[in-house]
């Protein structure tokens, strides 16, 4: 009898991509034997050699553990792995379609072959993101075979950069099923940092993790729709967004304005719930302003780009620091960098761009004219603007003395609202956040300096 089988059970996770590359990691390092199912070869051969293909911090040293251990192996053959367990994880990708819903493609072939393959009380998670019904749908699956086999449905929270530490101090473990049993082996297999649980059906897990997802896109469009008051009425989005955060019912998390949300998730899921609203024949118009206001807020950006220079971007050259979709990766999925460049390419810029860890993904997706600096002094050489995408902690701390003297025009556009525009001041520097006062400097002044008659001749 299989069912109640002790905890160290043996996990299947089919998908060594993000979320289940480093969930089968944090498992083996606890003693779970963890087998990944990979179809790409490179990638399979990359992890058994202990070596990570993606960056993640903190996860090198873990897999290089873990396979050394042998307590995580990788596998092509799905069939082969179900042999000799009885708990199988389903992480596939569920990229975007063109109308927002996702490809679950990979994910119902997958669960075709476990319908067919896997031996009986086996119980089948669905980590992947999937619309709500999905695990109802491969319950009713799993119900065709001989023997009984269950769908669990269990969601991922983890954040790229931090995703290990996500995962050893989650704040909720959400398992959604309608067999007890089932449920209970999926949290002995998969809950041993005992996270709080929430056991839900199904469908509810589903929408737990689509609802997290787009309350959190949506508040970031809330912020940033505030800083696009405060450019209006002179105050500072950071002072605003503090200020809020402090009534612990708003929180101070998801309320960084600046640029948006981009990565693999935050976009893609808004969409997924939308479609799946429209399809119900309900219209979530909050979700589709998320969108609209974090499209527009690149716009905006480059907008701001412009007016440091006159509007003209003929012969100007910009200096963009940061292409990952936010610190800590090299993810450029939904990065607002790709938009930005294309933009100002279009309007006839010359781009120079640095990142500290995606410039060869970025070589993969940005046009071919984009130059490639080795390090932010060298992108910042001959720059009109410099405009700051991604708030990397090295550019935090830019030598701004050393910068004044590389640029051709001290234009400082912050798309993330973390430069000191004090310090960028003191060195001469235009400064321009999303939401936040400007500084402008004339004469190698600060225009609000400036004596009150000299600083009208300024502003004529
Ligand atoms: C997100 C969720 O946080 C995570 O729970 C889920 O499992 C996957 O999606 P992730 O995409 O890794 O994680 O990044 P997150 O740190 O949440 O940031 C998403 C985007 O929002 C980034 O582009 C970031 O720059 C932006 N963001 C975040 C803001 O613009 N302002 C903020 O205050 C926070």
């Amino acid at each position: 009898m299989v069912l109640g089988a002790d905890r160290a059970e043996p996990l299947v996770i089919v998908g060594a991509g993000y979320v289940g590359l480093v969930t089968g990691a944090c498992l083996a390092a606890v003693g779970r034997s963890v087998t990944l199912v990979e179809i790409d070869s490179e990638r399979r051969d990359t992890i058994a050699r202990g070596e990570v293909p993606i960056f993640e911090r903190g996860l090198g040293p873990l897999l290089q553990q873990v396979v050394a251990t042998g307590a995580l192996t990788v596998e092509a053959d799905l069939g082969r792995a179900l042999r000799d367990s009885r708990m199988v994880v389903i992480a596939v990708g569920t990229p975007p379609l063109p109308d927002g819903r996702p490809d679950l493609k990979a994910l119902n072939d997958v669960a075709a072959t476990i319908a067919h393959e896997a031996r009986s009380d086996t119980v089948v998670v669905i980590k992947s993101t999937v619309p709500p019904g999905t695990g109802r749908r491969l319950q009713r699956l799993l119900s065709l075979a001989s023997h009984p086999l269950h769908a669990i449905s269990c969601p991922e929270f983890l954040r790229e950069g931090c995703a290990i530490d996500d995962i050893r101090n989650a704040r909720r473990f959400v398992v959604g099923g309608s067999d007890d049993v089932a449920v209970d082996r999926t949290i002995r297999a998969l809950n041993p940092f005992e996270t709080p649980v929430i056991k839900t059906s199904n469908t509810a897990a589903e929408l737990i993790k689509y609802g997290s997802n787009a309350f959190l896109a949506m508040k970031i469009s809330f912020i940033n729709e505030m800083a696009n008051l405060c450019d209006l009425v002179d105050a500072d989005i950071n002072d605003v967004a503090r200020g809020m955060g402090a009534d612990e019912r708003i929180g101070e998390a998801s309320m960084r304005a600046g640029l948006g949300f981009g990565g693999s998730c935050f976009p893609k899921d808004v969409a997924a719930l939308e479609h799946t609203a429209r399809r119900e024949g309900f219209s979530f118009g909050l979700l589709r302003s998320a969108t609209e206001v974090n499209e527009q807020q690149r716009m905006r950006f480059v907008q701001k780009i412009r007016d440091a220079v006159g509007n003209h971007l003929g012969e100007r050259r910009i200096a963009l620091l940061g292409l990952a979709f936010k610190p800590g990766t090299d993810d450029l999925r939904h990065a607002a960098s790709i938009v930005i460049a294309h933009r100002l390419l279009e309007l006839g810029a010359a781009i120079v761009v640095h990142d500290p860890v995606a410039m060869d993904e970025a070589r993969k997706v940005l046009p071919a004219d984009v130059e490639f600096a080795a390090d932010p002094y060298a992108a910042m050489a001959d720059a009109d603007v410099v405009a700051l995408v991604t708030e990397w902690p090295e550019y935090l701390n830019i030598d701004w003395r050393r910068a004044a003297d590389l640029v051709r025009q001290r234009n400082v556009v912050d798309g993330r609202n973390c430069l000191d525009s004090d310090v960028l001041a003191a060195q001469g520097f235009n400064y321009h956040g999303m939401g936040r006062p400007s500084v402008r400097m004339r004469w190698g002044r600060r225009a609000s300096d400036v004596a009150a008659t000299e600083a009208e001749m300024v502003v004529a």
